[in-house]
């Protein structure tokens, strides 16, 4: 598995995100409080570069007439047709039943998942830390 270096971890503080290439693999690697996650950039419903979306929240089950939102920072919407991912499991919040091929992530920090997450996965990556830089693991080579 070819190291993808991403920048220096102190480049990506919580809440930022940045995208790198290798080749025609494009990655999108996220800070959500304090945790890395990094992604295939590429939305399993239509292909777009979701890891381009922006990163927000989302409604929450709530009553008739009532509109609650939580998980702010957690979640991932596609810039094409606004499916909504957990950006701390790579799951769609809607869609049990469809998945993508999925790679586990190993890091050294919290992988807690905001409360409340779903399905549908987007393509994880390991992200590792070495001396102070970031790089993603990336399959095969
Ligand atoms: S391509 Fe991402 S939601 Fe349609």
């Amino acid at each position: 598995m070819p190291l993808l270096p991403v920048c220096p971890a102190a480049d990506l503080p919580p809440g930022a995100r940045r995208i790198v290439a290798h080749g025609k693999i494009s990655v999108g690697v996220f800070n959500v409080a304090g945790a890395y996650h990094a992604y295939r950039n590429i939305c399993p419903h239509g292909g777009a570069r979701v890891c381009e979306g922006p990163v927000s929240g989302t409604t929450l089950p709530s009553p008739v007439y009532e509109y609650n939102t939580g998980r702010a920072g957690c979640i991932l919407r596609c810039p094409w047709h606004g499916w909504e991912f957990d950006l701390t499991t790579g799951e769609h919040l809607v869609d049990p039943e469809t998945r993508l091929k999925r790679i586990p992530v190993e890091l050294g920090a919290a992988t807690a998942p905001c409360p409340g997450g779903a399905s549908e996965n987007l393509e994880r990556f390991p992200v590792e830390l070495a001396d102070g830089q970031l790089f993603v693991r990336l399959p095969g080579a």
